[in-house]
């Protein structure tokens, strides 16, 4: 028999751990709605937390502060160094950073953890035995955030990906799957295109692979990696993966979970973490009390872990677990004829602080996984490799001669006459289009050409500029030069397709 609502919390509040204060920012959009039932479930289990709210996103964004994150925010951060966040909306258009991406950045929380498991019989799924967790890099990849329009008709994304950076990640996700006692890691990337930038992050999954040889290792290309996962997720563990695929993927794993507003994560950093829900803020469910909670509820529970207070998190599951048991469903998970009552926002949290005490029957709990800590795992590079120039690919803005491949190679060739740095290539969006190049390609205004020295010739800073000088006397608008280098006699740029 279940007992008394008022003697469970009477236990619960005489073996809990000493409270921690940290940041909580409701957030925009649905955060209002679901961080006031978060927070309502949170205290009627007695989570030993304190909240100290914070203002961070729209509403700032609105007065000024580009970042999302005004001063005040800063100085709670930095004293609790734990942040429960609801989801930020950044507006579209005048020049707003993702306040998401700053205080991932800022803060150096460098691994997304997002757990996306089936909560069967409870909540309807096709993939009942679902239960992998998504490791996603936080820093870099194209979140770097630097972006160029360069000519009139062609904008740049920065790709980045550091060796240290992956290396921390992916040690990271090992270090997971033992914590948790979890069998396999799957690393996604697209390095059959990305030689150079996914390759790394390759490179360093199987390097450090081999320090793990209890977990199975494996690699997959991000497309057929991402399919497998929405059509057999119950055959992946842990997931790893560079910022973008981690972040697309995951929306896919958490919404075959039975909907996106299950998933929480956890942001963590070797000072600091953040908890928050895999989903935004719902504007278009905002204000209407339907949104569901459980999503950063179950974020709520894992900061609970990492502050020390697991027995409540173990405690507040439960009941959640049995409301959903009971068929009380929010809108996102409500189907005719499994679900036996729609319940809004708030109601589904009166519902859950209701059942207090309560297990839901038929449910066997895995124990849920503790994250590692973040260990200091930044591992500058420890020898600095032969690094020698070879080239300079100069890209240029040029729209003249009706656009014709063969016309600007003549021009980039005369202008290099007697130069050390002889043009090789021009491409066109990567695709060769000088010398040999074929009509059809369809060219734009934003052209490489590609110069390369003989292999015994020196090449140093004043080639490039000479070469450049020479772009400028011919009236070539250069927009921007990428410098080619073989690293300890490996080349370290791509070829162009058809090269
Ligand atoms: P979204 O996740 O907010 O919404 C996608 C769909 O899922 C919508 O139909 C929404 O109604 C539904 N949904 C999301 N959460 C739900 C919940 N808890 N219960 C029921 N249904 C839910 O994604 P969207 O529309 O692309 O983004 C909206 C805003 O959120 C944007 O400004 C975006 O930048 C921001 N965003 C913020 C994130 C964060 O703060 N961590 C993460 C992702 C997006």
């Amino acid at each position: 028999m279940a007992a008394p609502i008022e003697q469970v919390r009477r236990e619960m509040t005489q073996c809990r751990a000493a409270p921690v204060t940290v940041a909580m920012a409701e957030g925009d959009g649905i955060g209002p709605e679901i961080s006031a039932a978060v927070r309502r479930m949170l205290e009627a289990a007695g989570a030993a937390v304190r909240f100290d709210p914070v203002t961070l996103g729209e509403a700032c964004y609105l007065e000024g502060v580009t970042s999302g994150i005004p001063p005040e925010a800063w100085d709670s951060l930095r004293e609790h160094r734990v942040l429960l966040k609801g989801p930020i909306t950044t507006p579209q258009g005048g020049g707003y950073k993702s306040l998401n991406v700053t205080l991932r950045k800022t803060l150096g929380l460098f691994a997304n953890v997002r757990p996306c498991r089936a909560w069967h019989p409870f909540v309807t799924t096709r993939h009942p035995d679902m239960d992998l967790v998504i490791v996603r890099e936080n820093e870099e990849d194209t979140y770097a955030g630097i972006e160029h329009r360069q000519t009139a008709e062609v904008t740049q994304c920065l790709k980045l990906i550091s060796s240290p950076g992956s290396e921390r990640l992916i040690r990271y996700a090992f270090e997971l799957a033992r914590a948790q006692g979890r069998k396999r890691v799957d690393c996604l990337t697209k390095d059959n295109i990305m030689k150079l930038t996914d390759g790394l992050f390759h490179r360093i999954f199987d390097e450090v692979a081999r320090e793990y040889p209890e977990i199975e290792a494996n690699h997959l290309i991000i497309d057929i990696g991402t399919a497998l996962i929405a059509d057999r997720p119950e055959r992946f563990d842990v997931v790893v993966a560079p910022n973008l695929y981690g972040d697309i993927v995951s929306d896919v794993a958490a919404q075959i979970t039975g909907s996106v507003g299950l998933g929480g994560s956890a942001n963590i950093g070797e000072n600091f973490a953040m908890f928050e829900a895999v989903h935004g803020s719902a504007p278009d469910i905002a204000g209407r009390n339907i949104a569901n909670p459980s999503g950063l509820l179950l974020a709520a529970l894992e900061m609970l872990r990492h502050v020390g207070d697991p027995a409540t998190a173990r405690t507040l599951q439960n009941p959640w677990l049995a409301t959903l048991a009971d068929g009380l469903h929010t809108a996102d998970l409500y189907r005719e004829g499994v679900s036996r009552k729609r319940l809004g926002t708030a109601e589904f949290a009166d519902a859950v602080c209701q059942r207090l005490g309560r297990e839901p029957a038929g449910y066997s709990e895995r124990a849920p996984g503790a994250l590692p800590s973040a260990e200091d795992t930044w591992r500058p590079i420890a020898r600095r490799p032969e690094k020698r120039l070879h080239g300079v690919d100069v890209f240029v803005d040029w729209d003249d001669h009706g656009r014709d491949p063969n016309r600007l190679g003549d021009i980039v060739a005369e202008l290099a006459q007697g130069l050390v740095l002889e043009p090789v290539i021009i491409t066109n969006r990567g695709v060769k289009v000088w010398p040999g190049g074929i009509p059809e390609t369809r060219c734009t205004d934003h052209w490489r050409c590609r110069f390369l020295a003989p292999e015994e010739a020196a090449v140093g800073h004043a080639e490039v500029l000479e070469l450049l000088a020479r772009f400028a006397r011919a009236g070539l608008d250069f927009i921007k030069t990428e410098h080619l280098y073989s690293f300890d006699g490996e080349r370290g740029w791509s070829l162009g397709q058809g090269e």
